[in-house]
């Protein structure tokens, strides 16, 4: 059930709800038209008890009881951080805060303050409600199943009746939170559903729902297609690779053609190099990489931008069997070089290498990547930052300023010549691995390799796409990191 947000002018007095919220920046809160009114409303009472509790520092909820003197049964004040800092991205974490915190509640009416006007705000005030009401249930059974959710959201607009441009940006902010949900989704499926199979299936439906063309290979298909690093990956599990090509085509010439592959691991168990126990349950995050691409194709049908954007995934499961890949051997690629396999358990750059060969021979403006690739990153980076790896200025600036809107965190990274030397190899054309340090960018190298000379960037989300806590935009669990990102790349090409 998708949540219904509408916009209206006035105040929160006549807008029956179980919740009003009031939106207030950082310092004297009794300056601010909307909290003032509320307390005004409430003789004083708010006023009173938000004192010494909250600052308007950005994310701060504050709830209170109504006791029977306003339209609604609870009061929530909410911080927006400083009025300076204020933009559409921090916005929207503020607003994924407060829907997360009244998340068991139907009804919302938030009121904005007086002077937060304009397309962008309103998109962000979509966005965040959404993305802050995901909650993943589907496995929850009896009392555990949630009673309630929020359903319904008046955003009221004080100052009058919202623009064309604002309803406009509000429904696209909606649209938006929703495909993020669609890569929360397929990352928080369990592994034993989530199968390559299944991870095609999605991108099916998205096909039929928007009208994208697609290409679905299965395991004879992708030999068939000389796709052998991944083929190789995918023949040690019964539940068989897949791989999946969605094209999205804008009505009116293409003002630039971008290609984003993900990695589709939807479990990484590390093949024959098994992983240890502990922490490989969260290896069905692997397929991280895949859904943002599946929840970018969905942003994109929402926002229909004059660019041709294909969106590829290799899929596979990672698996040791009699008839898994083993270290030692060496595999062709689809682009012709031989490469010799170190260890089973790095096995996202093999899919990918294919792929991105693949992505290559549609001739397109930029590739993009996107892999839960390497534990090193998250050494290197932190669980909440991922690396992105690019040769090309442009391109570079171009996401770090896709990446600042959104309100997600990317680092640039270095593709350092002298490493590359770690995947030359006695018997075959490469080794798909390095030494140990600077294990995120030796896999770097490996795959610029396979890009065919064209433009590239790889993203390194290991850390980012599963979060330990809720925060901002993100729940705790699959967070849809890169959709946003990603996005507002597209948008920057259209
Ligand atoms: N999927 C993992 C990387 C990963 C690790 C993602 C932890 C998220 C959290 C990847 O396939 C992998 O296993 N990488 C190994 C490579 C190693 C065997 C050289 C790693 O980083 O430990
Ligand atoms: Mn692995
Ligand atoms: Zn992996």
């Amino acid at each position: 059930m998708t949540l219904n947000i509408q916009l209206s002018p006035g105040s929160f007095a006549e807008q029956p709800a179980d919740v009003v919220a009031v939106l207030v920046t950082q310092g004297a809160l009794a300056k601010q038209p909307g909290f003032a009114r509320l307390d005004a409303a409430l003789d004083g009472a708010l006023a009173a008890h938000a004192g010494a509790d909250f600052s308007g520092k950005a994310e701060q909820v504050l709830e209170f009881p109504s006791l029977g003197r306003l339209a609604q049964k609870r009061v929530v004040i909410v911080g927006l951080g400083e009025r300076r800092q204020l933009d559409p991205a921090r916005l929207a974490a503020s607003l994924a805060a407060l829907a997360r915190s009244v998340g068991g509640q139907r009804s919302l009416a938030v009121v904005m303050p007086d002077k937060l006007e304009g397309e962008a705000i309103f998109r962000a005030v979509g966005e965040g409600l959404v993305l802050g009401a995901y909650k993943f249930t589907k496995y929850l059974t009896g009392d555990r199943r949630p009673k309630q959710r929020l359903a319904e959201v008046l955003v009221l607009k004080p100052t009058g009746k919202a623009s064309a441009a604002e309803r406009r940006g509000l429904e696209l902010g909606v649209a938006l939170g929703e495909a993020v949900g669609v890569a929360r989704d397929a990352v928080n499926e369990p592994p034993n559903e989530l199968t390559p199979e299944a991870l095609a299936q999605v991108a099916r439906g998205l096909a039929k729902q928007h009208g994208f063309k697609l290409t679905v290979l299965d395991k004879k298909g992708i030999e068939k297609a000389g796709m052998k690093l991944h083929y190789a990956v995918g023949q040690g599990s019964t539940n068989e690779p897949r791989f999946i090509h969605m094209t999205y085509t804008p009505k009116h010439r293409a003002k630039a053609r971008l290609a984003f592959v993900g990695k589709g691991l939807t479990f990484d168990s590390g093949g024959l190099c098994i992983k240890p126990a502990p922490g490989m349950g969260e290896m069905k995050s692997d397929m991280g990489g895949a859904a943002a691409v599946l929840g970018l194709m969905a942003a994109v049908a929402a926002l229909r931008p004059a660019v041709e954007v294909h969106g590829i995934i290799g899929a596979a499961e990672n698996m040791p069997d009699g008839a898994a890949y083993r270290p030692g051997d060496i595999f062709g690629s689809l682009d012709g070089k031989t490469v010799e396999i170190i260890n089973t358990d790095a096995e996202g750059r093999l899919v990918l290498a294919d792929a991105l060969t693949y992505a290559s021979r549609l001739e397109p403006d930029l590739i993009v990547d996107a892999a839960t690739l390497t534990g090193a990153c998250i050494v290197a980076l932190g669980k909440t930052c991922s690396a992105y790896y690019t040769s090309d200025a442009k391109v570079a600036k171009a996401m770090e300023k896709a990446a600042a809107a959104a309100g997600e965190q990317f680092w640039h990274m270095p593709l350092l010549e002298d490493l590359r030397s770690q995947l030359d190899s006695d018997c075959a054309d490469l080794k798909h691995l390095g030494d140990r340090w600077g294990g995120s960018i030796t896999a770097a190298l490996f795959l610029r390799e396979f890009t065919g000379g064209k433009r590239w960037m790889h993203c390194d989300i290991a850390g980012p796409v599963l979060a330990d806590r809720a925060k901002g935009l993100y729940p705790k669990g699959a967070t849809g990191h890169p959709v946003l990102t990603f996005t507002r790349l597209v948008e920057s090409y259209g």
